[in-house]
């Protein structure tokens, strides 16, 4: 492991990282994960994720906005803070030897850590921000919490009466094309790949860590438990973000 450790720190410190980010790395801010050994598809359906069962159930809007009421869901009320994961990844950043960070998550942690939004690309979404399905309106999510709290159980939009949902990317729905964008822009500059807290298993999402691995560039993956792309990793750390991140940090620094 420390062999692997010094050899993924020398490949920080020469090389432009490209952070590719799942729901591991925020385990350890109180937020659990989708596939690991007490995920949220253990216990909940996906099924009920799809957005089809969205814009279908008033109930399943009903009570998705009740949770984000009550800080739950990672949403604009909740108390969720970063982790020194997060925070290692700030100090590549501030080194510049960070081109950015692809982040699957929804939890706004990469830039409460102190990423800059430039720096992160949301591939699927974001809970800050509320749109409606019909028009497209925009608004935080906190002013369609205060509609909540009004006592809109199932929100719609101002404008047309549209269905309000987070900017989050259900099961069903495309993958917002700027953010893309954004992430093979960053992608098309790094040396190497840095996957952290994820299972690699979910496409097209993955297609980015999978491509950049395919084109020769060198895949590291920090995560607890096995990933699908193991078999392509240049160098594999098993173990917390939380704390392999901070010593490839300080490896990186201190060469
Ligand atoms: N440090 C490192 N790895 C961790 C930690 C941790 N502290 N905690 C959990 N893990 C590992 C888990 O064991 C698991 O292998 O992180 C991985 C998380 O994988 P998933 O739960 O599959 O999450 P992710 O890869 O982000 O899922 C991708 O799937 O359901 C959709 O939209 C959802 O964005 C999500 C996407």
């Amino acid at each position: 492991m420390q062999d692997d450790l010094l050899a993924a720190g020398r490949l920080l410190r020469e090389g432009r990282i490209l952070a590719f980010t799942g729901a591991g790395i925020s385990t350890e801010s109180g937020i659990p994960d989708f596939r690991g050994p007490d995920g949220v598809w253990t216990r909940l359906d996906p099924a009920d994720f799809h957005i089809s069962r969205f814009v279908a159930d008033p109930e399943i809007r009903k009570r998705g906005w009740a949770l984000h009421q009550q800080g739950q869901l990672w949403g604009a009320r909740s108390q969720v803070r970063p982790n020194r994961g997060h925070l290692a990844l700030v100090d590549l950043w501030r080194e510049g030897r960070l081109v950015g960070c692809v982040t699957q998550n929804i939890d706004g942690l990469h830039q409460a850590a102190g990423l800059p939004d430039e720096a992160v690309a949301e591939l699927h979404g974001n809970t800050r921000r509320a749109r409606c399905l019909r028009c497209e309106q925009t608004w935080p999510t906190e002013t369609v919490l205060e509609w909540v709290d009004a006592g809109a159980a199932d929100p719609s939009c101002p404008n047309c009466g549209g269905i309000v949902k987070t900017a989050t990317v259900m099961f069903g729905e495309m993958l917002p094309q700027r953010e893309m964008e954004r992430a093979w822009e960053m992608a098309s500059t790094a040396s190497a790949v840095l996957a952290i807290g994820s299972t690699l298993s979910v496409w097209p999402a993955a297609e980015i860590p999978a491509r950049l691995a395919a084109d020769g560039r060198p895949l590291v993956i920090v995560n607890q438990g096995p990933t699908e792309m193991d078999h392509v990793a240049t160098i594999r750390l098993e173990g917390a973000a939380g704390v392999i991140l901070p010593r490839l940090v300080e490896i990186a620094e201190g060469m």
